[in-house]
């Protein structure tokens, strides 16, 4: 049976359908993946539209509604990881998402209203007994900022995770490509952070 990540948080902007695209991506080769689009914006499947036959093999869904939890079930059976990709609000189909994951992943950028937004997520992930992990997303190359906010959700006892993902134009040229960073530009920073944010949810799902 496949773990499950959602990527939910209710603002939007804040790096949900790159980072979804480009953990599943990054397992591709060597797990079987899944991915579950469930936002009616559907920029995660515009990208597996652009997405080269050449590259690592995903399964890629996009349903809504009553739908969510069938094909949920359906893609768990036959697959190791499934990710899903939320829309920005907390609606029905989001809640399902939720409710469907091993562990739910809210990136928030550094800075207040993100985090006010995230603390909705977190209470939902709560209320439905699921575990929630907040990565720092495109994180600015000045310490100060990240140190600041780090330290306010470790003192509000906010499951953040170590691994951060700085503000990289090579995850916009990689979507642009239907790839993610690690197979534009394996070599590079953005690809070592995304590496290591995966290897923190692996573990933290257990
Ligand atoms: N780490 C990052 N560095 C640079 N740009 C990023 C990063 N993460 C996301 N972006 C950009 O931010 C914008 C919003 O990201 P997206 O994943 O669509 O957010 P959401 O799905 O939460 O609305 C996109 O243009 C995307 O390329
Ligand atoms: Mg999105």
């Amino acid at each position: 049976m496949a773990i499950v990540i959602t990527v939910a948080q209710q603002k939007g902007g804040t790096g949900k359908t790159t980072l979804a695209a480009n953990l599943a991506a990054a397992l591709a080769p060597s797990r079987r993946v899944a991915l579950l689009d469930i936002d009616p914006q559907h920029s995660l499947t515009r990208w597996n539209q652009l997405r080269p036959k050449t590259a690592a093999k995903l399964t890629f869904s996009d349903v809504s509604g009553w739908r969510v939890t069938g094909e949920l079930d359906r893609l768990k059976a036959a697959h190791d990881v499934v990710v899903i990709d939320s829309p920005p609000q907390i609606d029905t189909d989001a809640r399902l998402a939720i409710r469907g994951a091993n562990l739910v992943l809210i990136p928030i950028q550094p800075s207040p209203p993100d985090i006010w937004a995230a603390e909705g997520t977190l209470k939902l992930a709560a209320t439905e007994k699921r575990r929630a992990a907040m990565v720092l997303n495109r994180v600015p190359p000045s310490g100060k900022l990240r140190e600041t906010i780090t330290a306010q959700l470790q003192r509000d006892g906010k499951p953040l995770l170590t691994a951060t993902i700085g503000n990289r134009t090579g995850f916009a040229t990689a979507f642009a490509e239907g790839l993610a960073v690690t197979e534009t530009a394996p070599r590079s920073t953005a690809a070592n952070e995304l590496r290591a944010l995966l290897t923190e949810l692996l573990e933290r799902i257990g």
